[in-house]
């Protein structure tokens, strides 16, 4: 068992046929790549789907191994805010190009929707003027944040958000390579709750298993020790909440939050709308309130200071609790 490199790197698909789900996507690009035209390419999706995997599989299809240093330039979003730097660090890779002609090069641009649009536009022209055998990929959560002139050059494949049974089935794989001992009594909410803590991230739930096993939390199981450090309320201090939340106890409610070392409150909404079902709000409400918690979640991905919005969420929780 070793846990020196990080298992998201260490399991990182090699080959497209690693690539757990997202087969649409995966049977269209394996078509692609045979192609002698390769054209440039959008993969949009959510977070840890295998976007980045996927770019790196196709590039190193096409490129020798000696080729990847040259032929081969990551740039993520924040290198992209001095368009200086993107234009002449391009200039660079590209006028590399006639060392072997003819080979192909090329650009992993991650987080593409985190461009500014002016820099977006430069790239359009930057992406038009480059040669043929310059491919750009583009890596993005959200593709309406990507001017569509460049969207109207490239071909565009959907990653979707991978589905419980395969992110725990990717899950137990990587546990047999380690030889994790798991007490079998408690396998089943093991990965129950590593799926979701994950939230459909591959990524955040090979990252939740790896550090459950640094911290020595699997001999014992203890999952809310799991849940604690990946963000997430203990179950205990849950259904304490729920309970202050059902007597409709704003300042207990708000108590218990602040009695949290660490809250992650991205994380807390998600366990807040699991939990909704089982508060007494009839149907309609129920409905607006989701409304209001998108927003509050909205606001606080927007950098909104979370004490309030998480303060606003309790007190509107309970003013729709019926008594
Ligand atoms: N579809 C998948 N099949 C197999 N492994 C995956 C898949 N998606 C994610 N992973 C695992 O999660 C890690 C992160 O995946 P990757 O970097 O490809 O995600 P991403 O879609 O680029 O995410 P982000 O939007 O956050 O950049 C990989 O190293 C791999 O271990
Ligand atoms: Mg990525």
């Amino acid at each position: 068992m070793s846990l020196d490199t990080p298992w998201v790197e260490k399991y990182r698909p090699q080959a497209f046929d690693e690539i757990v789900s997202q087969s649409i996507a995966i049977n269209n690009l394996k078509n692609f790549v045979k192609t002698t035209n390769l054209p440039h390419l959008i993969l949009t999706g959510p977070a840890g789907t295998g976007k980045t995997s996927t770019a790196l599989i196709i590039a190193r299809s096409f490129l020798k191994k000696e080729q990847f240093d040259t032929n081969l330039l990551e740039l993520n979003a924040s290198d992209t805010v001095r368009i200086d730097f993107v234009r002449s660090t391009l200039k660079n890779f590209v006028n590399q190009t006639l060392i072997k002609n003819g080979s192909l090069k090329f650009v992993i641009l991650d987080e593409a929707d985190n461009i500014p649009g002016q820099v977006q536009q430069a790239l359009r022209r930057i992406i038009e003027k480059t040669s043929n055998n310059i491919k750009f990929i583009l890596l993005c959560n959200y593709i309406n944040r990507i001017i569509d002139p460049i969207i109207s050059r490239c071909a565009v494949f959907r990653f979707v958000s991978l589905p419980k049974e395969k992110i725990i089935e990717r899950l137990k794989f990587i546990a047999g390579k380690e030889k994790l001992k798991i007490p079998s009594d408690d396998t089943g909410e093991f990965y129950d709750q590593l799926f979701f803590i994950s939230g459909g991230d591959l990524r955040k739930a090979i990252n939740a298993l790896q550090m459950a096993v640094a911290l020595d939390l699997l001999d014992n199981l203890d999952i809310n020790e799991i849940l604690k450090i990946s963000g997430f309320l203990d179950n205990k201090t849950l259904e304490i909440l729920i309970e202050a939340l059902k007597n409709r106890n704003f300042t207990k409610s708000r108590e218990i939050i602040e009695s949290i070392e660490i809250l992650d409150s991205r994380n807390f909404i998600r366990q807040i709308l699991e939990i909704l079902p089982s508060m007494n709000i009839n149907t309609e409400k129920n409905a607006k309130l989701k409304t209001f918690i998108g927003e509050i979640d909205y606001r606080i991905s927007q950098g909104a200071d979370e004490q309030i919005q998480i303060s606003a969420l309790l007190a509107m929780i309970i003013k729709n609790i019926q008594s």
